[in-house]
């Protein structure tokens, strides 16, 4: 059984980026009933007993997609924050190292997001041989099947953004980008900053660095049973 993180932040904390109208729907609805719909899928199955990150490497379907969902949303709202945050030390030399600079690589992140047609989600991931790259998913797509490691990601399901946005999704990454929690990507970046490769193997290392940051973000989301 998976349990629901918990938002890191207050219900309206990130007003007017993001309402807590939105909130309402995107983390109490969308959220929630990924996380409900996966429960019901595993329920007496060999993936009841499995973390998070092994049932998204080991499954497909619906159990693939909700599960997905679970830690693409987690990982979202860990990326956001109402502190206007700059990215510093070690990953910001790596930012200007493989992007030229900090200004580049928002250009480049607002580029992904507003051409990633239809539902999906734009991430800053970190790929097993160290280099940062962005890389678009499309609907419940994650990177973790891919080996390689977030430090932060970007809903552009409609949903995430329309109630404030309509359909000015340029306008919610520009907003995006003011709102990322540098503090959170730059301690994903700093954990997994070695040689280490990153695999697709089951998250059951706790010398992986990987599985490090799985479990920091899935404290809620433990085995139970
Ligand atoms: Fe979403």
């Amino acid at each position: 059984m998976i349990d629901l993180q918990k938002l890191p932040f207050a219900d309206n904390a990130l007003e007017p980026f993001i309402s807590e109208e939105t909130i309402r729907y995107h983390y109490y609805k969308h959220h929630t009933a990924y996380a409900n719909k996966l429960n019901e899928l595993i329920q007496g199955t060999e993936f009841d007993k499995m973390s998070l990150s092994s049932i998204i490497r080991d499954s497909d379907g619906a159990i693939f997609n909700n599960s997905a969902q679970v830690f693409n949303h987690t990982f979202y709202w860990n990326s956001l924050t109402h502190l206007k945050l700059n990215p510093s030390g070690k990953l910001l030399t790596k930012i200007n190292n493989d992007f030229g600079s900090l200004e580049a690589l928002k250009e480049e992140f607002i580029k992904a997001g507003t051409t990633l047609f239809g539902s999906g989600w734009v991430w800053l991931v970190r790929e097993p041989k160290g280099q940062l790259i962005l890389r678009k998913t499309e609907n419940a797509h994650t990177p973790l099947s891919s080996g390689l490691v977030p430090l932060f990601v970007c809903d552009v399901w409609e949903h995430a953004y329309y109630i404030d946005y309509r359909n000015l999704r340029p306008k919610y990454l520009e907003e995006f980008w003011n709102h990322i929690n540098w503090d959170f990507a730059g301690e994903a970046y700093e954990k997994t900053d070695n040689d280490v490769f990153i695999g697709t193997e089951v998250c059951n290392d706790i010398h992986d660095p990987f599985c490090q940051i799985l479990d920091d973000l899935q404290n809620g989301d433990r085995v139970t049973s």
